[in-house]
C-alpha cells in the first residue's frame, strides 16, 4: 500500500511549522496508523533527515497520549478510536492522509505532531482525587452503590484525558474532560466529603488554563474516542451552581 503523508512538522515551540508531504510505499493495511508513523520515520532515518515527532504510551487505547488530528478529524475517520487503534486500512491505496497537532492556545506545539497537556494535569491536580484516608482496600460490597449511580460514575471515569474535546471544539474548551473527572468522583460515596471543593478548584483551574467556555455545540462528544456524553457538562454545570450556593 502506498499513501502520502502529509505531516505538520514544527521544530519546536517557537518554530512557525510547515505541512511536508511524504510518499511512503511498502504499507500493510494490517500496519496500525502508528505502525505507519513508526515506518515513514525509518525511511527518514535511512535518508539521514529528521524523523517526526509523535506521542505514545499504551498502543492499546488507554493512555491517551497518541490524539492527533487525521485529515480534519481528532483520532481519524472513525468513531470511538484513538489514533493508536486506527489501521491502514481504514484508507485506500493512493490516498493522501493530512496529520496535524491538537490545535488549541492551552496545548502550545512542543515539536511536529507533539503538544504539551499538562494543563490538563493540572486540572486533575485541583481535585481528582480523594485526600480521604481509606486504609486497606475494603470488601468490594462493604459500600452499597446502585448500579445506574455506579454506571454513571464508570462512563465518567473512562475518559482517558487525550485532549480530542478541547482540539476539537471551537472554542478549546475543557468542560467535557473537567466535567468527566468530576463526575466519576462526585456520583460515587466516596467523592462525596471534598464534593463542592472538587467542582470550584477543578472548575477554576479550568479557566485560569484558558480553555474557552463550552456552547454546547457537541463535537466533542463526537470526536471523544471514550464517547464520553455532554450531559456530564449539564451536570458539572449543575454541581458549580450547587457548589456555589453551599460552600
Ligand atoms: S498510545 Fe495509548 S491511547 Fe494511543
Amino acid at each position: 500500500m502506498r499513501v502520502t503523508f502529509k505531516i505538520w512538522r514544527q521544530e519546536g515551540p517557537d518554530d512557525k511549522g510547515v505541512i511536508r508531504a511524504y510518499e511512503v510505499d511498502g504499507l500493510s493495511e494490517d500496519m496500525s496508523f502508528l505502525e505507519a508513523l513508526d515506518h515513514l520515520n525509518e525511511l527518514l532515518v535511512l535518508k539521514n533527515e529528521k524523523v517526526v515527532a509523535f506521542e505514545y504510551d499504551c498502543r492499546e487505547g488507554i493512555c491517551g497520549q497518541c490524539g492527533v488530528f487525521i485529515n480534519g478529524r481528532a483520532h481519524g475517520p472513525h468513531d470511538n478510536i484513538t489514533t493508536c487503534q486506527l489501521h491502514m486500512r481504514s484508507f485506500n491505496d493512493g490516498d493522501t492522509i493530512i496529520v496535524e497537532p491538537w490545535r488549541a492556545a492551552s496545548f502550545p506545539v512542543i515539536k511536529d505532531l507533539v503538544v504539551d497537556r499538562s494543563s490538563l494535569d493540572r486540572i486533575i491536580e485541583h481535585g481528582a482525587f480523594i485526600s480521604a484516608k481509606t486504609g486497606t482496600a475494603p470488601e468490594a460490597n462493604a459500600i452499597p452503590i446502585p448500579k445506574d449511580v455506579s454506571d454513571r460514575a464508570m462512563d465518567a471515569a473512562a475518559c482517558i484525558g487525550c485532549g480530542a474535546c478541547v482540539a476539537t471544539c471551537k472554542n478549546s474548551s475543557a468542560a467535557l474532560f473537567t466535567s468527566a473527572k468530576i463526575n466519576h468522583l462526585n456520583t460515587l460515596p466516596q467523592g462525596k466529603a471534598e464534593e463542592h471543593k472538587r467542582v470550584a478548584e477543578m472548575t477554576f483551574q479550568m479557566e485560569i488554563e484558558g480553555f474557552g467556555s463550552c456552547t454546547f455545540t457537541g463535537a466533542c462528544e463526537v470526536e471523544c474516542p471514550e464517547g464520553i456524553s455532554i450531559i456530564n457538562i449539564a451536570e458539572m454545570n449543575a454541581r458549580v451552581v450547587k457548589s456555589k450556593l453551599l460552600r
